[in-house]
């Protein structure tokens, strides 16, 4: 199979094992990125291994496994992006995010480093940017937080920032997730579409159909999605598919100035200081701090 001619989305793997990596080029022909965060990697066997003998690994080695894993997965995508997600928890301050971005930044030539949209991820996002690292803003549950990473990245360049709003999750909770990528993209109009917005969580078949329908600049999925997918023939939806939200409630669109300071925004959500929550608590789960 090969890419499809009228795909105006961009398609990641969300994942952090390589050997999938290696099967979903194989059942597409092509795959255009991958994203990682804590969760995903700490299923990788190295971590595993660690857990089996009833042991926390420590702190470096975790990092090892870390970057040894997606030095594997880097070259799989060579033209496309890695986005390598940095540890924070409610305590963690943008000078730490800072620091440890820019190592997780050397060690392939094509990383995003991941932070999340809180005061201190937005904070490093800024600093990170004006030194010309790549950043993927994750954790991102509303329009107001996706303008504050609009403002937060000014002068970056087209395809060095993405904002990660996780459908998924806000399906989880009865809110139609994919009502908010719709309004991303529409406020973006009005940008100079510097952040591609990538769509994660995604968990079934619509989410990535209706990703490709709204041209997303990004899907990232997981493997059973690709699987799926390439059954299907790699079908694109026509302009007459329908979304189908079911007793889902629609997210209603905001009027927001995109030239107004990021400080401004209103970013607090609690599915985004949840999110943190379970990224630290996994990474620690594995990790002997
Ligand atoms: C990818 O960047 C995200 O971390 C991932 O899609 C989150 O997915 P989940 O909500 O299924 O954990």
């Amino acid at each position: 199979m090969s890419k499809p001619n009228n795909l105006n989305t961009k398609i990641f793997l969300d994942g952090g094992i390589p050997e999938e990596t290696k099967e979903v080029i194989e059942l597409l022909g092509f795959l255009d990125g991958q994203t990682t965060n804590p969760t995903l990697i700490t299923k990788h066997p190295s971590f595993l291994a660690c857990q089996a003998k009833g042991e926390k690994c420590t702190e470096e080695d975790g990092w090892k496994y870390y970057r040894e894993i997606v030095t594997e997965i880097s070259p799989l995508v060579e033209k496309g992006s890695v986005s390598i997600e940095v540890y924070a928890d409610h305590n963690t301050e943008a000078e730490e995010m800072v620091s440890k971005g820019l190592e997780l930044f050397k060690w392939i030539p094509n990383a995003h480093v991941k932070l999340p949209i809180t005061h201190e991820g937005l904070k490093a996002a800024e600093t990170l940017v004006g030194k010309g690292i790549r950043v993927n803003m994750t954790l991102c549950f509303s329009q107001d937080q996706a303008a504050a990473v609009y403002s937060a990245t000014k002068g970056a360049k087209k395809g060095d920032v993405f904002v990660s709003p996780f459908v998924g999750r806000l399906d989880d909770r009865g809110e139609n997730g994919m009502s908010l990528i719709r309004n991303i993209l529409e406020m973006y109009k009005s940008g100079d579409s510097h952040v591609e917005v990538l769509v994660a969580s995604v968990r079934n078949m619509d989410h990535f159909l209706r990703s490709l329908q709204l041209k997303a600049d990004i899907v990232t999925s997981p493997l059973s999605i690709y699987k799926l997918w390439s059954e299907s023939g790699m079908k694109i939806p026509e302009e007459n598919y329908v979304y189908d939200n079911g007793a889902l409630t629609n997210i209603l669109y905001k009027e927001l100035d995109l030239s107004k300071d990021w400080q401004e925004f209103n970013i607090k959500h609690e599915l985004t200081d949840k999110g943190i929550d379970r990224f630290s608590q996994d990474w620690n789960a594995l990790i002997n701090k």
